[in-house]
């Protein structure tokens, strides 16, 4: 059975930040994509990099880890180039009464 974790308000996550929360022993990242929020594992598939202090691209709604430079997609946590090749776990967002919730398991 999964959980709606409520992450923050809305007007507290500006277009183009990031920021994170935490499930369990997960880091999770937070993004608004010009005003579409994602949510995605913070740790990269490669050598586990941080990835909300990596580069948010909001018009592209990828990240970039600041270790090695991959590019990872916020929407499927694939990356888009080497060096890391696996997908980092995404969780569904959803928006309730201008309140953040992911849903976690
Ligand atoms: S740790 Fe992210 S690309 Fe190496």
């Amino acid at each position: 059975m999964s959980t709606m974790l409520t992450v923050c308000s809305s007007q507290d996550l500006a277009a183009g930040a990031m920021r994170l929360t935490r499930w369990k022993d997960q880091e999770i990242l937070i993004a608004n994509c010009d005003g579409v929020f994602h949510a995605m594992e913070d740790r990269c598939s490669h050598d586990d990099g941080p990835l909300h202090e990596g580069r948010l691209d909001s018009a592209a709604c990828t990240v970039e880890c600041p270790r090695h430079g991959s590019i990872f997609d916020l929407g499927s946590g694939r990356p888009l180039c080497l060096p890391a090749y696996k997908p980092v776990a995404t969780f569904p967002v959803r928006l309730e009464s201008g309140v953040i919730k992911i849903e976690v398991d």
